[in-house]
């Protein structure tokens, strides 16, 4: 495995490089990741991982600066995992003259579920992400479901920028108990682990009543926050969508997901379930 700083580099490679599937990432990697890696593989020949916290997704106060980084320990998982080339930039190369001046503006969308609350965040995520594409170039990149939302900003940005790449959805990876597995998951103490479950158990829960035919929306997002609520959690949202627009959902609806954010002492823990019906 090639470790890569410049971008410079990177394209001289990219030049000799066959089909090439990309996993972008901000490290601090766990089996999450590398489903993603591995499906990346099944896609093609070469797998470009890059690993770069980047700034520019984070509001005033989150967690940059705690964000967990653990370079060598990623390197080795990626070296066994497979992967042609990673890709570990520093500030200065991504973000030359500190501020990016031209940015990925998505829609409306930004300003929901996550977005409303995590102001310039979808911004962040889709100009970083533009930018890796360009410079990566690659045939395939890879995403999970965790993020639904920034998937789906993703491949809404892939499509309306008429951008050459395949967008690969990969499940939720989670641990035995069904905390979705996530770097922040470190931030939790060990009783907040133990109590953090609950948040898939409540996604759970709302997706067996719509499969039972529920269809009062708003009651079932009312009954897991108030369980939640009632934890010792802080809801955000929780929310029933529609799972391919993410527009709000009407009664009838066939793809439905439900998706959630909520604080745990001070972790943010998000998650999601899609419902077929
Ligand atoms: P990060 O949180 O490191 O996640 C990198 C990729 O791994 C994302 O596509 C995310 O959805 C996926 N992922 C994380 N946890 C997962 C899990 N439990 N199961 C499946 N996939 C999982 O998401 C980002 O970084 C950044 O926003 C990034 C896209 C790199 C832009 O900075």
């Amino acid at each position: 495995m090639q470790i890569i700083r410049s971008i410079a580099e990177l394209r001289a490679w990219r030049k000799t490089a066959g089909r090439v599937a990309f996993v972008p990432t901000m490290g601090n990697l766990h089996e999450g990741h590398l489903a993603l890696v591995a499906a990346a593989r099944q896609h093609a020949e070469q797998v470009v991982v890059s690993i770069f916290v980047n700034r520019l997704q984070f509001g005033q106060g989150e967690d940059f600066d705690a964000y967990p980084r653990t370079f060598e320990a990623d390197g080795d998982k990626l070296r066994a995992a497979g992967v042609a080339v990673l890709f570990f930039p520093d500030e200065r190369e991504l973000y030359p003259r500190i501020k990016q001046d031209f940015n990925v503006e998505p829609p409306h969308i930004q300003n929901e579920l996550c977005g409303a609350f995590r102001p310039g965040h979808f911004r962040g995520v889709a100009t970083v992400v533009a930018k890796l594409f360009n410079i990566v170039q690659p045939d395939v990149a890879c995403f999970g479901k965790k993020d639904f939302q920034q998937l789906h900003v993703i491949r809404a940005m892939v499509d309306d920028l008429n951008m050459p790449i395949e967008i690969v959805p990969v499940d939720t990876g989670r641990a035995d108990d069904g905390l979705a597995l996530s770097s922040r998951n470190g931030y939790l103490s060990s009783d907040e682990r133990a109590e953090a479950p609950r948040l898939y158990r409540q996604l759970s829960a709302i997706r067996a009543a719509l499969q039972a035919g529920d269809s009062n929306y708003a009651a079932l997002e009312k009954a897991a926050c108030d369980e939640l609520n009632g934890h010792g959690w802080r809801v955000d949202y929780v929310e029933i969508r529609q799972a391919d627009t993410l527009e709000i959902a009407h009664v009838g609806e066939a793809r439905l997901v439900v998706l959630a954010a909520a604080r745990l002492g001070r972790t943010r823990l998000i998650d999601n379930i899609e419902v077929a019906r």
